[in-house]
């Protein structure tokens, strides 16, 4: 997962986050092997600001990929950093209950869980069947 983490502290360098001075960084490893990154990208209106998660999700979805094998989201918390619960459901969109995604500190500290631990009961195509 190096290189999964090299990419997200990378992007991490271009969070726009001059409000909550909180920057992460998201990578992704799609099914073609292809590395996605996004940061977070904040907004004066709060609520229009957006996830690191959510911007890698749509680069990837922008170059034509829709699942992704590996996850890695860094921050600069004392503890790794946990995604928001609808970040959670952005990446079980595109990442099967096995994948894992590696939540981290900038200074190496790791903690990995599977989708289907970070959103257990999710909500998912087989509900809209009617
Ligand atoms: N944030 C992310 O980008 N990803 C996470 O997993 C947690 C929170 C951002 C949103 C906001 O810009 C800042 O961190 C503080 O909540």
């Amino acid at each position: 997962m190096t290189d999964l983490r090299d990419a997200a502290l990378a992007v991490r360098e271009n969070a726009y986050a001059p409000y909550s001075e909180f920057k992460v960084g998201a990578a992704l490893r799609g099914a073609s092997g292809t590395i996605y990154s996004g940061c977070n990208v904040e907004n004066v209106a709060y609520p229009e600001g957006t996830c690191a998660e959510a911007g890698a999700i749509a680069a990837m979805v922008a170059a034509g990929e829709t699942s992704f094998t590996e996850a890695y989201v860094v921050a600069g918390s004392p503890l790794p950093v946990t995604p928001c619960g609808g970040c959670r459901q952005k990446l079980a969109e595109f990442g099967g209950k096995d994948v894992q995604v590696c939540m981290a500190t900038v200074n190496g500290v790791e903690r990995t869980l599977n989708i289907g631990d970070l959103l257990p009961g999710a909500f998912d195509p087989s509900f809209l069947g009617g």
